[in-house]
């Protein structure tokens, strides 16, 4: 048995904020942080240790947020940074951890650096960012943005392109400049001055550049791929290696790279010998399922358990003894997990958004909840285009629809299903107007099954959703097994059960999920096998699992 080493951020819980959409104080209808701070006894009652909160920098919102134009200010709709500094102080007051999201691939088109960059190729901060001369009377190479569309954006006052791996208001840092790893680290040490906890570093595999040759075009894509010079380059670790050395070594902080990439990656990024990160983020039980033609994430495809167990066991044994894993089903860039894994009829969305919650909270590595999971938050299946507010719906639209490639049906379809916007609808707090998130507008619809779905019934029922959640954050703080236990598989051939059994110091943990809405067998399950430690079931049938049903048991 491999014996892991010890440390906060591995016996954590992490909590996501999304501050746009978790609760608003004065009734313009944004969140804010006031509206955060208002609600930390919730979060604490829940029992979370760390709360990450999604940008609250001072940001245009082409990207809400993920496009800063000052990484010293907050966003004037979040409130002041005394609000800022309120917040903080009551979440250490509560014994709680924040997360701050660094956004340092890219910054806000409006951000002062950009505004000097683009004024003269001669200019002291041109090379902040990654300009290059076009070719053949076009872009500089084939490469296209996350965001659909090329990926670079020309600029005719100084005759030269600029590179935007998201949207054409997110230019790219150029880190190759050590005025700009200078400029990044002493803003970070800022924050950590300032008394946060840690960073969670968005698109942070992308800071190293390599080259700049055109990239493999995919059969049907319309643009070249950038990831063969742009992604988990050799380049971006030793970025990372110098921040480390620079910055974090000085801090007691949780670190977690949103980088993606193969499990070969994340050992690498977050290695056990401490010179990178703590963790990172997988996408390939999210996208990697998801993305299947030369359309990337809008798609019909599924979720089947054989697909999504084998990437989950997969980086479960890859990453045993070697780095730390990060768990996670749903944040603000992916569809409500209990619509997307499991089922939102009102028949099972209970039980399955139980059942999952067991699947993740019982494995080997940092669990994440994004806000309103632990009620079970549901996907809100917009169908029109006008409900949706995200650039990246918007930008898919005019590539695929408005050219006549796709049709409008479809891609609405796609959208319903795979959407960001799904996590994104205000946090459903209680019935009253506007699930209580705002007295005004809200930015973006409530979804309406929030008479039924919402913090306040769920805290005054035992039996909810909410109350297993709290259960199982309570029991990864109480049993180290579930933190440090050693991670097997079982049953993978089964067409319907999840399980895995964890085992530390001669104790053995066996997790038993039904991932369908009938009752199957099983023949782990046994009531006599051992004792209980939590189900979303009464009582169980030995040989059996009902529908959704989760078990875990303790020998
Ligand atoms: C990350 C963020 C996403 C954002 C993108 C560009 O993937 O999670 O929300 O759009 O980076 O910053
Ligand atoms: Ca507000």
């Amino acid at each position: 048995m491999f014996q892991e080493k010890h440390a906060w951020w591995k016996e954590s819980v992490v909590y996501q904020i999304y501050p746009r959409s978790f609760a608003d104080s004065n009734g313009d209808g944004i969140g804010d942080l006031n509206g955060i701070t208002a609600h930390l006894d919730y979060l604490k009652d829940l029992g979370v240790d760390v709360i990450w909160v999604s940008p609250v920098y001072a940001s245009p919102n082409d990207d809400n947020g993920y496009d800063i134009s000052d990484y010293r200010a907050i966003m004037a709709e979040f409130g002041t940074m005394e609000d800022f500094d309120r917040m903080l102080e009551n979440i250490h007051a509560r014994g709680m951890k924040l997360v701050m999201d660094l956004v340092a691939n890219h910054t806000s088109d409006e951000h002062a650096w950009f505004l000097e960059s683009k004024k003269s190729r001669d200019n002291p901060y041109r090379d902040y960012y990654i300009w290059r001369d076009g070719k053949n009377g076009g872009a500089p190479n084939n490469w296209g943005s996350c965001f659909s569309g090329s990926a670079w954006e020309y600029d005719a006052a100084t005759d030269q392109y600029y590179l935007h791996l998201f949207s054409r208001k997110q230019p790219d840092l150029n880190w190759a400049n050590p005025r700009v790893r200078d400029e990044i680290f002493a803003m970070m040490t800022w924050w950590c001055e300032k008394g946060i906890d840690g960073f969670r570093m968005d698109v942070i595999g992308m800071i190293g550049k390599e080259n700049m040759n055109d990239g493999p075009v995919g059969p049907g894509a319309l643009y070249g791929d950038f990831g063969p010079s742009c992604q988990h380059t050799e380049t971006t670790h030793r970025y990372i290696r110098e921040m480390r050395q620079r910055v974090l070594n000085r801090y007691d902080l949780i670190t977690i790279g949103e980088a993606g990439g193969g499990t070969a990656d994340a050992i690498r990024y977050s290695n056990a010998d401490g010179t990178e990160l703590n963790m990172t983020f997988g996408f390939e039980h999210t996208d990697g399922i998801n993305d299947h033609n030369e359309m990337g994430k809008w798609s019909d495809h599924g979720t089947p358990l054989r697909e999504v167990r084998e990437v989950l066991n997969r980086w479960e044994l890859d990453l045993q003894g070697k780095a730390w894993n990060t768990l996670y089903l749903s944040n603000h860039d992916q569809p409500r997990q209990v619509s997307r894994f499991g089922n939102d009829s009102p028949l099972w969305r209970e039980k399955s958004a139980k059942m999952l919650a067991t699947l993740l909270h019982m494995m080997r590595g940092t669990p994440f909840i994004y806000q309103g999971e632990e009620l079970g938050m549901t996907n809100i299946y917009f169908s029109s285009l006008a409900q949706y507010k995200d650039i990246e719906v918007h930008n898919a639209w005019r590539q695929w629809v408005e050219s006549g490639k796709v049709d409008a049906q479809d891609m609405l379809r796609w959208f319903a299903r795979i959407s960001r916007d799904n996590a994104r609808t205000p946090m459903q707090w209680n019935t009253s107007a506007n699930a209580g998130f705002s007295t005004g507008t809200p930015w973006i619809s409530v979804n309406w099954n929030y008479l039924e779905i919402n913090a306040a019934s769920e805290m005054a029922d035992p039996d909810s959703v909410y109350h297993y959640y709290q259960k199982l954050i309570a029991l990864r703080h109480t049993h180290e097994i579930i933190v440090y236990g050693d991670f097997t598989p079982l049953m993978t051939d089964s067409e319907s059960v999840y399980a895995f059994r964890r085992e530390l110091n001669g104790q053995v943990l066996t997790v038993l999920c039904n991932w369908t809405d009938r009752t199957v067998p099983c023949a782990l399950s046994d009531s006599r096998s051992g004792s209980d430690m939590i189900s979303n079931y009464p009582e169980h049938k030995t040989g059996f699992l009902y529908p959704y049903e989760a078990r875990v048991f303790l020998q």
